[in-house]
């Protein structure tokens, strides 16, 4: 039983209450700490330029400086509405959970993330509507979790996924919060966001290692590698949401498909990607739960 394991772990418990007291600690009030100005300047990034998709492409060779500013711009806005999805969608199953049978003992936890990430789709979306006009619709093609999985198996499965986004995110967040060449106002939300998901990711590591162990002990082969494929598949499909044709064509990009697919089978992504997840992936083979 997922309670049974969880319970029984000290270091998991005094995990969960140093997170719990650190959370306290550095509680903010959102809608007073940041500063909206009315408009944000044009002729400048919005994004790291390493960090947009087009990045060293050949498309982006052929730009002039204000078409990469606004690029970036447009890069930006689908990366806040990126993550206004993704916030959407933990929280569902992190609702769906808590104070359940199994989840006994993370739920004082759950009480804190889940007030804070609706504190985060707040100013993710602020941020949108604001200065991009737009949140964007999530992308298609997102890859469901087996129906056929067993409740402990789709447990494990939906908080690898919150780890892995959390985890994709915090590559951007916690560079962008040191760029100095972006707006205050964009610095300042990337750094709040990468202050609170150091906790929300050292929990959702204990967590999912817990969660593999139980099922690890009953599964068969075969199950675990479905698990491993699984997550392998997510893990693609996240970072391909980054390349988002609608922004593309936002940015006066005329043939955004095009360009999509280009980028998507070029070695630059390929390296990106591995470059984005590389903690993300050691952590998984260590762990076993992805071979
Ligand atoms: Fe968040
Ligand atoms: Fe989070």
């Amino acid at each position: 039983m997922i309670d049974a394991v969880i319970d029984q772990d000290d270091r998991f418990r005094g995990v969960l209450d140093r997170l719990s007291s650190k959370s306290i600690d550095d509680y903010y009030n959102p809608y007073r700490l940041f500063e909206w100005p009315e408009s944000l300047p044009e002729n400048m990034w919005w994004m790291s330029p390493e960090l947009t998709t087009t990045h060293d492409s050949d498309v982006a060779a052929t730009l002039s400086e204000q078409q990469l500013f606004a690029l970036s711009r447009f890069e930006s806005v689908n990366f806040y509405s990126l993550n206004v999805h993704g916030i959407r969608e933990l929280l569902i199953e992190v609702v769906r959970r808590i104070h359940t049978s199994g989840f006994e003992t993370p739920s004082e936890f759950f009480h804190h993330f889940i007030g804070e990430e609706n504190e985060h789709m707040w100013f993710f979306a602020e941020f949108c509507l604001r200065y991009g006009d737009r949140i964007y619709r999530q992308p298609g093609g997102g890859v469901a979790i087996p129906s056929a999985a067993s409740t402990k198996v789709e447990s494990l499965l939906v908080f690898a996924r919150i780890l892995i986004f959390e985890e994709l995110v915090d590559h951007y967040n916690s560079r962008m919060a040191k760029d100095e060449r972006l707006h205050e106002t964009i610095r300042a939300i990337n750094r709040i966001h990468h202050q609170d998901e150091s906790r929300h990711i050292a929990f959702g590591r204990e967590l999912v290692e817990l969660l593999f162990e139980d099922v690890r002990r009953t599964a068969t082969d075969e199950e675990l590698l479905d698990i491993s494929n699984y997550l392998r598949r997510y893990l693609t499909y996240s970072f391909e949401s980054l390349f988002n044709p609608q922004a593309y064509r936002d940015a006066g990009i005329e043939q955004p498909y095009e360009l999509r697919q280009a980028l998507l089978a070029s070695p630059a992504r390929a390296q990106a990607e591995q470059r984005v997840f590389r903690k993300t992936i050691r952590y998984l083979n260590k762990t076993g739960i992805v071979r």
